[in-house]
């Protein structure tokens, strides 16, 4: 039989919480949840939001930290083999899969928006995003009132130029992809650097210098905005305090509408990296007897500070102060990346020292995306080192390969749709599936006591009983009435592609055919895995017999 590697270990308790709150904290603390809450009406938003952490963030959190340290006394660091320990069915371990195919497709897109901040937080430094949105915005005639009402123009520009949407002709920035092709290679380089320097070495490293200082940014900016007041006294309404208020005031008459509710969970899941893989595969690091109850709670404290209160604090206050509330809703609704990439610079660049606090901010989100990226690589990196004995170096090789091979046509086709494909079927809907699958693996087919002795071991703090019913019954209806919620509101539209150009549809066509591609391959590559542990497996109990 083939000898056990020696598994990786984390090094310090300390680096272990900031890695897995670097994996939580993300893009979807400052960018996605800031969006949601401005566009879904910000105190309506709030109460389903804190639902779904206390009834499926939570439990989900302590289910995958257990489900991940039980697989790693086995040497599995990754899904499919946690699963079929857990379930005897063949089955288990084709659906453990999707534990390395959703991240590593959810790998692929992040890492290209990763890279728009750090090229953000470049040009911040040089200046030069300011100097030509600028001028060109004082060309355009896109001051004053104008500017007040929607943010500039020119900032706008910027990032479609950037991002290759703008008719070739019409670009001012940028007239080739070669910034944004760029930005990319070094953001999948770093990843993969990191990557291949291994857990305590790489991965944990990195979270100790990158999550205090996203944590320092990120308070300075919220004291920066707490301090900005109504910045135009002819416009009392333009307010920290009305953006504030905007995000936590209750709404109750919004509880009744059903799209709310699901748009809440689903960033549940997307923040708090639930139904990816990542964190049992960080989990799996730990040893049999470590805590998981205090430092899973930890992880999930640390991310919503990080969302609600610096996330809610940042992007919503100072863009109702900036352009008032119908404005900044406006804006969040116009699309995904409008607040933080368009928004947020014409902010800065009306402040002082705004150069200073623009790039803070575009380093706080790379640096959160960073520690989040390196999460979604490690169960496929991992995978190669366990099933395939490759090497730490060339298992994060093979994953550089497939990140860049399967980015570029992200990078390529941004302007037809097709990273919003990989973010509907990955960020929306995959991870959902996925957890359903483990709630009810973990909760049903591993079998109460079990779930519960592995939820309690080495606890430091009680973990209450209810979460047993809540794992086993709430979690797993509250999961299809989202799918069913889903199916029946979106589900038709986006896969008959309604609202879409004809000429895109091939492109969407590619990109679905592609994330197919890469779960059918990495089913057969479990497959294949397994065929390999039966064939050792016979050899060496045919040694043993002779
Ligand atoms: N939780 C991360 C965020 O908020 C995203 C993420 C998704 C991380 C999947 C790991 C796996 O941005």
């Amino acid at each position: 039989m083939t000898t056990p590697m020696k598994r990786e270990r984390w090094g310090t308790r300390i680096g272990l919480v900031l890695a897995m709150a670097g994996n939580a904290v993300g893009l979807g603390n400052f960018l996605r949840f800031p969006r949601l809450a401005a566009e879904y009406g910000g105190g309506a938003f709030i109460i389903p939001y804190l639902v779904a952490l206390v009834l499926l963030g939570i439990p989900l959190m302590w289910l995958e930290w257990a489900m991940g340290r039980y697989g790693g006394q086995f040497g599995h660091s990754t899904t499919p083999g946690m699963l079929q320990r857990m379930w005897r069915s063949p089955l288990a371990k084709y659906v453990g899969s999707l534990g390395i195919s959703l991240p590593l497709l959810f790998a692929v897109y992040y890492t290209y928006v990763e890279s728009w901040t750090l090229a953000y937080a470049c040009f911040s430094v040089t200046g030069e995003f300011e100097a030509e949105t600028a001028a060109t915005s004082a060309a355009a005639g896109d001051v004053g009132v104008e500017t007040a009402a929607l943010p500039g123009a020119a900032s706008n520009q910027f990032l479609r130029d950037y991002q290759g949407i703008t008719p070739p002709e019409e670009r001012r920035f940028f007239t080739t992809l070669v910034p944004a092709i760029s930005f990319w290679l070094i953001a999948v380089g770093l990843n993969c650097w990191i990557i291949a320097r291994g857990i305590s070495g790489g991965i944990e490293r990195l979270a100790k210098v990158a999550m205090p200082a996203l944590f320092l940014f990120a308070i300075v900016l919220a004291v920066r905005v707490l301090t900005y007041g109504t910045p135009d006294p002819l416009h009392p309404e333009r307010s920290v305090w009305v953006g504030l208020n905007y995000v936590w005031q209750p709404q109750l008459r919004a509880l009744a509408d059903f799209e709310v509710w699901l748009v809440a969970a689903g960033q549940i899941f997307f923040t708090l990296s639930i139904g990816t893989g990542t964190i049992q595969c960080y989990a799996s690091y730990l040893r049999r007897r470590d805590d998981c109850a205090l430092t899973g709670l930890t992880t999930a404290a640390t991310n919503e500070f990080a969302e609600v209160v610096l996330g809610g604090t940042i992007a919503i206050p100072m863009a109702v102060a900036t352009f008032g509330l119908v404005a900044t809703q406006t804006i969040a609704a116009q699309g995904s990346f409008n607040l933080g990439f368009v928004a947020m610079p014409v902010i800065f660049h009306q402040m002082p020292a705004g150069q200073l606090f623009a790039t803070l901010w575009f380093l706080l989100l790379f640096f959160a995306g960073i520690t989040s990226s390196v999460a979604m690589c490690q169960p496929l990196v991992a995978f190669l080192q366990d099933e395939f004995r490759l090497s730490r170096r060339v298992a994060a090789g093979v994953c550089c390969g497939a990140m860049l091979g399967l980015g570029l046509p992200i990078v390529l086709c941004f302007e037809t749709g097709y990273m919003d494909q990989y973010d509907f079927w990955v960020g929306t809907f995959g991870l959902v599936i996925c957890a359903l699958a483990e709630v009810l693996i973990f909760g049903w087919a591993f079998g109460k006591r079990r779930m519960w002795a592995e939820l309690r071991r080495g606890a430091e703090i009680r973990i209450p009983r209810l979460v047993v019913p809540v794992i086993r019954y709430v979690v797993p209806v509250y999961l299809s009435i989202l799918l069913a919620g889903w199916m029946m509101q979106e589900l038709g539209d986006a896969v008959l592609m309604k609202g879409v150009p004809p000429e895109h549809r091939p492109y969407l066509w590619l990109a679905r055919a592609t994330m197919a591609g890469v779960i059918v391959g990495t089913v057969a590559l479990v497959g294949i895995a397994w065929r390999r542990r039966a064939n050792a497996a016979a050899t060496s109990n045919e040694e043993a017999a002779r």
